[in-house]
């Protein structure tokens, strides 16, 4: 059976973009320094009540419609996510049944930003095995709950009025972090090629749980009994840690050594390959990696710009982007790349 390939893609972000500019009002920052440092001009935020599955379902029916099929024809879930609507059950089970596929099995991930490669790989297995036929895979992030500041008036609208100095300290403590996650859903309808010799390639992936500390929520998990207290909270412990300038570096490293490694393994050139899709962590990173690989400016797009970090969507995003404007077609050899909290990553390569 052929490797599986893209039928469909959508995405969906939530409400108003959210520029640079208001989160300046509300900690120590700047929209000169978020460009130049990440790349970032804007966001997007979910509402309180919104949850990832939320976000996934119009991302997912326009998938759907882009695939021409129908919901009833998906016969496996795969739901990648870092901010799941509940710490359980996962998403999964929620979108299928928001979709009215109730039955159909759901499996979430938690490959963080590296979620796509994984995905991809996991997604030919199963159907490859037989285990499924269409697939919906499906990124879906809302990061706006671990936001560190209370004033989302002045966020989402501007609202004219002081913030209180200790919520503007509060907020400080973690503008590193803060200033380049957004919310966003994306989703990819996946099935074997009908075509020989197109589809999924190959997947290189890797973990090292020994660096978990770049990239982790401190508290509120089940090291501890109980697993969240008013403690942790007012220690600010539910908000991840990041170590931002050594997690770049990493990115830089293990993204292009894993894309030198898996060409190699499978007697690919660099240059056969048409457009390198990857996680869009900072501008920075894909620069550094494209410098690195060689890669010409115009085969490594880049969206960051308008929707931030949206960590296990951001891939999707921008696939669906590419698919829509006409920048990756049938025949086109693609390497999708990301890294993230575990730390994750991978490479995955598939001719569309
Ligand atoms: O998606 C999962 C994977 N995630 C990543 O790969 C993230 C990788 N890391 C990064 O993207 C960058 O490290 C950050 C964007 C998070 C930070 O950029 P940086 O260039 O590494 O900045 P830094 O942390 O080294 O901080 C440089 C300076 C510091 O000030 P001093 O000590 O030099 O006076 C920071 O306090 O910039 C300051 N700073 C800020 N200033 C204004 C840090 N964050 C901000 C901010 N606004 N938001």
């Amino acid at each position: 059976m052929n490797g599986i390939t893209i039928v469909g893609t959508g995405h969906y972000v939530p409400g108003n973009p959210v520029l640079n500019e208001a989160l300046a009002r509300v900690m120590d920052t700047s929209d000169e320094w978020i460009r130049s440092r990440t790349g970032i001009q804007q966001r997007y935020f979910a509402e309180d009540g919104q949850g990832p599955s939320d976000l996934a379902l119009p991302a997912c029916k326009s998938a759907l419609n882009n695939a021409q099929i129908d919901a009833s024809d998906v016969d496996y879930i795969i739901f990648a996510t870092m901010t799941p609507d509940h710490f359980f059950p996962g998403s999964g089970a929620l979108l299928g049944s928001k979709l009215g596929i109730h039955g159909v099995p759901a499996l979430d991930i938690r490959q963080q930003c590296a979620a796509i490669p994984y995905a991809l790989q996991l997604a030919n297995g199963l159907v490859q095995s037989g285990a499924a036929e269409t697939i919906l895979l499906v990124g879906a992030e809302v990061h706006a709950g671990f936001m560190p500041w209370v004033d989302w008036d002045i966020v989402r609208s501007q609202a004219e009025r002081e913030v209180a100095p200790e919520a503007y300290a509060r907020a400080n403590r973690h503008r590193g972090l803060a200033v380049v996650f957004g919310d966003g859903a994306a989703a990819m309808v996946l099935r074997a090629s009908d075509t020989p010799d197109r589809g999924f390639v190959a997947a290189e992936l890797h973990s090292d749980g020994s660096a978990f500390d770049h990239l982790f929520v401190p508290g509120v998990g089940f090291r501890r009994i109980p697993y969240v207290t008013p403690e942790a909270l007012e220690a600010d412990e539910h908000i991840p840690q990041m170590r931002g300038p050594s997690l770049l570096k990493k990115a830089v490293q293990t993204l292009s050594r894993t894309v030198r490694s898996i060409c190699e393994i499978q007697g690919i050139s660099q240059a056969d390959i048409d457009c390198f899709i990857p996680h869009q962590a900072n501008d920075r990173i894909n620069r550094a990696v494209r410098d690195a690989l060689k890669i010409p400016p115009e085969k490594i797009p880049s969206n960051i710009a308008r929707f931030g970090n949206t960590s296990a969507a951001t891939i999707g995003i921008l696939t669906d982007e590419l698919r829509r404007e006409g920048r990756i077609r049938e025949g086109d050899l693609l390497c999708f790349l990301g890294i993230g909290a575990g730390l994750n990553w991978g490479v995955a390569l598939m001719r569309l």
